[in-house]
C-alpha cells in the first residue's frame, strides 16, 4: 500500500473518532440496541475491531505467531507470481480484465475482504461467512445459513457490480484472497456432484445429453434425452475437445481457477488451500479481526472425494487423454503448487 493512502486512512480515522466522542453516545446507544436485539454477536460482527486492515495485518502482522504463517503465504504468492512470468501470461494477454471478469469476487466492505469462490474448493461455506460477516448481524452462526440461500446471488455482492473508480479502489485497499484445490480431485468431485446424483437434473440435461450426444457411439434414445448417466471417460472426452471451450466457456464447476479469479492480473495477497481448508480459512478471519468469535464451520466429511478415489476414477483414461487433459489443467497445477499425481501415465 501506499504510504499516502495510508496518511489519508489515518486521517479518516482520527477524524472519526472526534466525530464519534462529540455526536457519538446518544447515537450510539440507540444503535447498540437495534444491533443487539438482531443477534448477540452484532456488535462485532459489524465492523472491524482495532484500525489495523486485514491487509495491514497481513503484510505486517503484530502478533509473532502469525510471522511463520506470513511466510508460508509470501511463498504462495510468489509461486502464483513466478508462474505468471514463466508462461508470460502477463505479457501474451495484456487485456484489462473486463467488469464480466469480476463476477467471482465477493466483497465484503466492513472488513475490506475480496473473495473469489470457486465452485468445488467449499464454496458454499465461505459464501456462508462471507453473508456472515457482511450481513451487520443478521446472521451469527454460518451453519444456519441453507446451503440454496448462499448460492443466492443477490445475497452477495459482487466486484462487477461497482463502478470503476470503486473497484480500484477495492482492488487496491481490501485483502483478496481464493481457494484453490489439487485440480484433478476437484474435478473428480465435479463430476460426481453433477453427474452421478440423481436429484438435480438441470446438469443432466443441460450438459450431459450433449456429452453423450459427442462422445457416445450408439447412445440409446432414453440416454439421449436424460443424460443422467455420463461416465468419467465421456466427460474427460468432452473437456479435452477443442470444440467443447471454443463453443462456449467451461461450466464454473470444472472451469480452471486461472480462468475463474485470473491470479495474474489480480493479485491474491492469500491463496488458501483446501488440503490445509480450516487452518487457512481461520487465518483469513483472524486477520479480519474476528477469528476469536467466528470460525469456519468443520463439517463431517465422509462423502468428499479423495486422492484415492480420484486415481481411481482415472485408472480408465487412456494415457493419451489423461495427457490432453493435464494441459487443459496445467497452469492450476504450477500456479497453486501441484505437483503431477502420482498415478498418472503421461506421455
Ligand atoms: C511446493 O510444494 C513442495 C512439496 O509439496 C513444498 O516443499 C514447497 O515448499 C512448496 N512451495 C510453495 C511455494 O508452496
Ligand atoms: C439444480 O441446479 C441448478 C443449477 O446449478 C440450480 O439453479 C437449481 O437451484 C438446482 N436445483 C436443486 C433442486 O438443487
Ligand atoms: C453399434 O451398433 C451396431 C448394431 O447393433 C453394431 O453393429 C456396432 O458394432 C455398434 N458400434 C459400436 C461402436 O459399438
Ligand atoms: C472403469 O471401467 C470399467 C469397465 O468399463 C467399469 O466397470 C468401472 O466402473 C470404471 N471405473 C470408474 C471409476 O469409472
Amino acid at each position: 500500500m501506499k504510504p499516502g493512502l495510508l496518511e489519508v486512512m489515518r486521517m479518516n480515522r482520527i477524524c472519526r473518532m472526534v466525530l464519534a466522542t462529540c455526536l457519538g453516545s446518544f447515537i450510539l446507544v440507540i444503535f447498540y440496541f437495534q444491533i443487539m436485539r438482531r443477534s448477540p454477536f452484532g456488535v462485532d460482527i459489524c465492523c472491524r475491531k482495532g484500525s489495523r486492515s486485514p491487509l495491514q495485518e497481513l503484510y505486517n502482522p503484530t502478533q509473532l505467531e502469525l510471522s511463520n504463517t506470513a511466510v508460508l503465504h509470501q511463498m504462495r504468492r510468489d509461486q502464483v507470481i513466478d508462474t505468471c512470468r514463466a508462461n508470460s501470461i502477463v505479457s501474451r494477454k495484456r487485456r484489462v480484465l473486463t467488469p464480466n471478469d469480476l463476477k467471482h469476487l465477493v466483497v465484503d466492505e466492513d472488513h475490506e475482504l475480496i473473495y473469489c469462490y470457486v465452485p468445488k474448493v467449499a464454496c458454499t461455506n465461505w459464501k456462508r461467512l462471507m453473508m456472515v460477516l457482511t450481513g451487520r448481524g443478521k446472521y451469527s452462526d454460518p451453519m444456519e445459513i441453507p446451503a440454496n440461500e448462499a448460492h443466492v446471488s443477490a445475497n452477495l455482492k459482487t466486484l462487477n457490480q461497482y463502478s470503476i473508480p470503486e473497484i480500484n479502489h477495492r482492488l487496491k485497499s481490501y485483502m483478496k484472497f481464493l481457494f484453490v484445490r489439487e485440480p484433478f480431485e476437484r474435478l473428480v468431485s465435479a463430476y460426481r456432484n453433477k453427474f452421478t446424483q440423481k436429484y438435480n437434473t438441470s446438469f443432466h440435461k443441460r450438459y450431459g445429453t450433449k456429452i453423450i450426444r459427442r462422445q457416445r457411439k450408439n447412445a440409446t434414445q432414453e440416454a439421449l434425452r436424460k443424460g443422467d448417466d455420463v461416465k468419467f471417460e465421456e466427460f474427460v472426452a468432452y473437456l479435452i475437445d477443442p470444440h467443447t471451450q471454443r463453443e462456449e466457456p467451461f461450466n464454473e464447476h470444472w472451469q480452471t481457477v486461472y480462468s475463474l479469479c485470473h491470479p495474474c492480473h489480480i493479485h491474491y495477497d492469500l491463496v488458501g488451500k483446501y488440503e490445509t481448508l480450516e487452518e487457512d480459512s481461520n487465518y483469513v478471519l483472524q486477520l479480519a479481526g474476528v477469528g476469536s468469535y467466528l470460525k469456519f464451520p468443520t463439517y463431517a466429511k465422509s462423502t468428499r472425494t479423495t486422492d484415492e478415489m480420484t486415481t481411481e476414477f482415472f485408472q480408465n483414461i487412456s494415457s493419451e487423454h489423461q495427457t490432453q487433459l493435464y494441459e487443459v489443467y496445467k497452469l492450476d497445477f504450477l500456479m497453486f503448487n501441484y505437483s503431477v499425481p502420482s498415478y498418472l501415465k503421461l506421455e
